[in-house]
C-alpha cells in the first residue's frame, strides 16, 4: 500500500550526505537499491539521482513498526526516510561518496511500490541493448547513464553561459521548414491544412542561420534538434542535436578562435582538461596522404606513406596494374608485428575488403632478418629494400600496402590504421586529441547521378585564389570550410558563406541547379541577399558526439535520453507508428499497399 509523503519534506538528496552531516535530522527520498536482513539488522540502501545512502534499522534501537516495515522492501520501492546521520558502525565504503555514513531511521514510508524489474539497476549492464531501450525509463536509472545524461545537461549550459558572453544570441528557427534535400533524406510531414503539401523537417538550421545574419543579429546559436533520414550507425541518430552558430563580419580565423576558447572551457569545467591552444590544423589534403580519412585520429601514427614511385617499375602485376590505371599503391608500417601469423593478416585483408579492397600485400621482416612477403617473388632485391627502406621498416615489422584508385587506397588504409590501433589497444582512452580540417574540396564527382555534389553544402564559399578555377576545373577549387576532430570524430563542422549572388548562381549552376530549381528551392534566400547581406561563417558541433566522447562511451545512444534503434525505432513507444485511416483521411494521404 503506497503511503503519502504529506508533512514531509525532503532535505537532501542521497548522494549528498557525507561526513559533515552527521547528527542532523534529515529526510530523504528514493529508490530501494537492495536491501539485507542480517538477523537483527536491516540494512537498506537508498538511491536517488545523487547516488546511494546506507539506512540501518537495528532491533531494540527502531521502532519494531519500522523494521517490520524494512524487512518488506524489495528493489525499486520508492521511499521516504526521516531520519539522523550517523558514523557508520560497520565498515566504511570508501567508493561511495556516503561511504562513512548512515541514516537512522525514525520514519519509513513506502511512497510506491515496484514490480521486480526487468534487469537490475546498476553500473556496467551487461543487458541486451534492446530490452533496456524497451524500459528506457529504468536504463535511465542506473548510475553511468544518470551521470551521462547530467553532463549533457551541465555541458548544455556552460555553452549557452559562454556564447552569452560571447555576445551571441540564442533564436530559435523553425522545425516546420520547406523540404530541400541536399545530403541526407529529409523527413516530411504532411499538412492538413494545405492538402498535398509538406514541410520537411530541417536537416539543420543552415538557412535560417544565414538569413538571420542578414537580419543583422551578427552572432547566432542555438541547441537545436536536427533530423535526418539516413542510415544509422553508433554516431549517428535520425534526430540529433547540433550547437549550432553563425557570425557576421568575420574570417575563418575568428570562428576557429572563439570554437577553441567555447571547447577549452568546456573541457576545463567539465573534464578538468586544460586543452593545449591553439589546435593543430591539417589541410585536407595532407589529412588524406597522411592518415587516410578527413577525420584522423591523430592519437597514433601509422602514417600511410606513397610508394608508387619507388614500385613503379616493379613485377608486380596487382602494382602495375592500379599505377597504369591512374591510382597509386601506399603503404602503411605496423611496427613490431611482423611476427603476425598468417591467420590474422587474412582476417586483415578480409576486413579491408569492407572497404572496396582488391587485397592487401604485406612484407613482414622477420626477426632473423628473412623476410616474408605475399609479393615477395615480383621483386628483385634492391627492389625490395629500397621499399622497406622508404617504409622505415626495421626487423620486427609489418608493411601492409594497398594499390588502388586513391579514394579506395585512402579508405582501406585508413580504417586499417584505425583497426591495427584498435586491436594493439595503442589509443589512451584519456587524451584528447584535437585537429581542425581545412580546405576541404569544395566539390565532389557524384559517379550515380553524373554530377557534382556539393562537399559540405552548396553556401560554402570557394577561396578566393581558386574562384577562378569554378570555370575552369571546378574539381580543384578548395573551399573555406573546416571541420573539427577529436580523437578520429567528426565533432563539427562549418564554412564560410558565399555571400555574393553571381559566386552562388555559378555554384547551383556546377551543381546542376538550373535558375528555376534553384529559385524555386532557395529563392527566399537569393532574394534576401539582394538587401544587404554581410559577410558572415559558422559552424555547428555534433553535440551528441561531442557528449559521448566526453563520457568515454562508444554510442551516441548513451548520451541520448530516449534513443532510437538501428531502424529507426524507438523501442519504448513503438514509434514509428501505423495511425488510424481517418487521420490520414485528413491529411488528404492514401496509403499504399507493402508487401
Ligand atoms: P554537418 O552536416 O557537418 O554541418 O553537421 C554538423 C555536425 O553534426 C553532427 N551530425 C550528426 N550527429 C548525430 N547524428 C547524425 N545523423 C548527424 N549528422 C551530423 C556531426 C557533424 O559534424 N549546417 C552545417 C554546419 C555549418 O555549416 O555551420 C551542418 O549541419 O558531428
Ligand atoms: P593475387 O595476385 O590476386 O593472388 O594477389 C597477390 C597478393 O596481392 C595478395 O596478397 C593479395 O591480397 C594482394 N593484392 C591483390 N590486390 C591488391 C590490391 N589492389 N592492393 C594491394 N594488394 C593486393
Amino acid at each position: 500500500m503506497a503511503e503519502s509523503m504529506l508533512n514531509l519534506q525532503r532535505t537532501h538528496r542521497c548522494g549528498e550526505l557525507s561526513a559533515q552531516n552527521i547528527g542532523e535530522s534529515v529526510t530523504i527520498m528514493g529508490w530501494v537499491q537492495k536491501n539485507r536482513n542480517k538477523g537483527g539488522l536491516v540494512f537498506v540502501d537508498v538511491r536517488d539521482r545523487a547516488g546511494m545512502i546506507q539506512v540501518v534499522c537495528e532491533e531494540g534501537k527502531t521502532a519494531a513498526e519500522i523494521i517490520e516495515k524494512a524487512g518488506k522492501l524489495r528493489s525499486e520501492f520508492v521511499v521516504a526516510v526521516v531520519g539522523t546521520v550517523q558514523k557508520r558502525s560497520g565498515a566504511v565504503n570508501p567508493k561511495l561518496r556516503t561511504g562513512e555514513v548512515e541514516v537512522f531511521p525514525s520514519e519509513l514510508r513506502i511512497l510506491s511500490e515496484s514490480e521486480t524489474p526487468p534487469f537490475p539497476i546498476e553500473e556496467d549492464l551487461k543487458t541486451k541493448e534492446e530490452l533496456r531501450l524497451k524500459h528506457r525509463y529504468l536504463d535511465l536509472r542506473c548510475p553511468d547513464l544518470q551521470r551521462n545524461i547530467i553532463l549533457r545537461s551541465q555541458v548544455a549550459a556552460l555553452t549557452r553561459q559562454f556564447l552569452a558572453a560571447e555576445g551571441f544570441l540564442e533564436i530559435e528557427t523553425p522545425i516546420l521548414g520547406k523540404s530541400t534535400p541536399e545530403g541526407a533524406r529529409d523527413y516530411l510531414v504532411p499538412s492538413r491544412v494545405n492538402p498535398g503539401q509538406f514541410y520537411g523537417l530541417p536537416q539543420s538550421p543552415q538557412i535560417y542561420k544565414q538569413l538571420l545574419m542578414c537580419a543583422g543579429y551578427d552572432r547566432y546559436f542555438q541547441i537545436v534538434k536536427c533530423f535526418r533520414d539516413e542510415d544509422l550507425r553508433a554516431d549517428r541518430q535520425p534526430e540529433f542535436t547540433q550547437i549550432d552558430m553563425e557570425m557576421s563580419f568575420v574570417s575563418v580565423e575568428d570562428v576557429i578562435a572563439v570554437n577553441e576558447k567555447l571547447l577549452a572551457c568546456l573541457f576545463r569545467e567539465m573534464m578538468d582538461v586544460e586543452l593545449v591552444l591553439p589546435f593543430s590544423r591539417l589541410t585536407w589534403q595532407e589529412a588524406m596522404d597522411r592518415f587516410g580519412s578527413d577525420k584522423p585520429d591523430l592519437r597514433f601514427g601509422m602514417e600511410l606513406v606513397d610508394v608508387t614511385e619507388t614500385v613503379q617499375d616493379c613485377a608486380f602485376v596487382v602494382f602495375q596494374g592500379a599505377i597504369k590505371a591512374g591510382g597509386t599503391v601506399r603503404g602503411i608500417n605496423a611496427k613490431g608485428q611482423g611476427a603476425m601469423p598468417r591467420k590474422k593478416i587474412d582476417k586483415l585483408v578480409d576486413f579491408v575488403k569492407d572497404f572496396g579492397a582488391k587485397g592487401l600485400a604485406y612484407v613482414a621482416i622477420q626477426e632473423d632478418g628473412s623476410i616474408k612477403s605475399s609479393f615477395g617473388k615480383f621483386m628483385t632485391e634492391d627492389e625490395m629494400s629500397a621499399l622497406i627502406h622508404v617504409m622505415q621498416g626495421e626487423t620486427g615489422d609489418l608493411l601492409l600496402f594497398a594499390a588502388d584508385k586513391n579514394k579506395i587506397v585512402w579508405d582501406v588504409l585508413g580504417n586499417l590504421r584505425l583497426e591495427i590501433a584498435r586491436q594493439l589497444e595503442i589509443r589512451k582512452q584519456d587524451e584528447f586529441n584535437f585537429v581542425w580540417i581545412t580546405a576541404f574540396p569544395l566539390l565532389e564527382w557524384n559517379e550515380e547521378q553524373e554530377r557534382f555534389t556539393a562537399m559540405h553544402h552548396p553556401f560554402t564559399m570557394p577561396m578566393d585564389e581558386d574562384v577562378a578555377l569554378l570555370d575552369t576545373a571546378p574539381e580543384k577549387v578548395r573551399a573555406k570550410a573546416y571541420d573539427i576532430i577529436l580523437n578520429g570524430n567528426e565533432i563539427g563542422g562549418g564554412s564560410v558563406r558565399i555571400h555574393q549572388g553571381d559566386i552562388q548562381s555559378k555554384m547551383f549552376e556546377i551543381l546542376g541547379f538550373s535558375q528555376e530549381q534553384a529559385q524555386a528551392q532557395f529563392g527566399f534566400l537569393l532574394d534576401a541577399f539582394k538587401f544587404g547581406v554581410p559577410p558572415h561563417a559558422g559552424l555547428a558541433y555534433g553535440f551528441d558526439r561531442m557528449i559521448m566522447i566526453m563520457a568515454k562511451k562508444e554510442s551516441i545512444r548513451d548520451v541520448i535520453a530516449f534513443p532510437k534503434n538501428k531502424e529507426a525505432v524507438c523501442l519504448m513507444t513503438q514509434a514509428p507508428d501505423v495511425v488510424d485511416e481517418k487521420q490520414l483521411d485528413e491529411l488528404g494521404i492514401k496509403r499504399k499497399e507493402f508487401q
